[in-house]
């Protein structure tokens, strides 16, 4: 497969409170096989809306969106869980980290999700919590644990689950340059072998050189694109 997201004159306006936004103006984006794609731009201009279109957690009012081949506004509403449980990990911008639970516990949700045993599942949990740094914090609860450290269970539980797309929103906010280094390195080598495909959303321009593109966003629109050379 030659695209791993063909977005196409996509559009959104939210209505709240009589209030109507028109989040994207008719989006245009593709991202290659094996592309690390970063979206920057403004604050409001519409970044987490077209991610979370990408990764199926809100739907579009118009445009074509299709993503690992398939046409997600064409998709049966009850075949999307399933889709996204598979295929896709999401890194929010506010963490979503579950309270009751501890970091492996976290780190594991996709993997229940998808039937793997408890068992195993935790296995998995304690080979990602270790390669972000946590193995001595794995059965702190998200309280218990400094920004950076829930930033990155929120890492590990996108990519837990090996999924073919990876979308982040600002990964890398609450992480120090080292840190950070070490997680653009996992998100590259994890997410990036041939079939996949990754979306990060940033401000962080320490994190620019990973990107294979870098998409600049305004007012709901994409307003440039540029390559760069990046390390195999
Ligand atoms: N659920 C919602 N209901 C109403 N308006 C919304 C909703 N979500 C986003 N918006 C509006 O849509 C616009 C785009 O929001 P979005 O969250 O995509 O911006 P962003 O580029 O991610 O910004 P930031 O860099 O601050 O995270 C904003 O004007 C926002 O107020
Ligand atoms: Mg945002």
């Amino acid at each position: 497969m030659a695209e791993i997201i063909q977005v196409q004159g996509c559009t959104k306006t939210f209505r709240a409170n009589g209030v109507e936004t028109q989040a994207l103006r008719g989006v245009d984006l593709t991202v290659n096989d094996g592309e690390l794609m970063m979206l920057v731009g403004p604050s409001g201009c519409g970044k987490t809306t077209l991610i979370s279109i990408l990764a199926g957690i809100l739907a579009h009012d118009g445009g074509a969106v299709r993503v690992l081949g398939e046409d997600l506004g064409a998709m049966p509403a009850a075949q999307l869980p399933a889709f996204r449980r598979r295929n896709l990990g999401f890194v929010f911008q506010a963490f979503n980290l579950i309270p009751a639970l501890d970091v492996l516990d976290n780190i594991s949700i996709p993997l229940i999700l998808n039937g793997v045993k408890r068992a195993e599942a935790l296995e998995r949990a304690d080979d990602l919590a270790t390669r972000v740094g946590l193995r001595d914090r794995r059965h702190h609860r998200p309280t218990q644990l400094s920004g950076g450290q829930q930033q990155r269970v929120a890492i590990a539980r996108a990519l837990v689950h090996d999924p073919r797309l990876v979308v982040c929103d600002e990964p890398t906010s609450a992480l120090d340059h080292h840190t950070g280094e070490v997680v653009m390195e996992m998100l590259r080598s994890i997410a990036l072998k041939p079939g996949r495909g990754l979306v990060i959303v940033t401000h962080d321009s320490r994190i620019f050189p990973y990107a294979d593109r870098i998409a600049t966003m305004d007012d709901g629109r994409i307003v440039s694109l540029k390559s760069q050379e990046t390390a195999p």
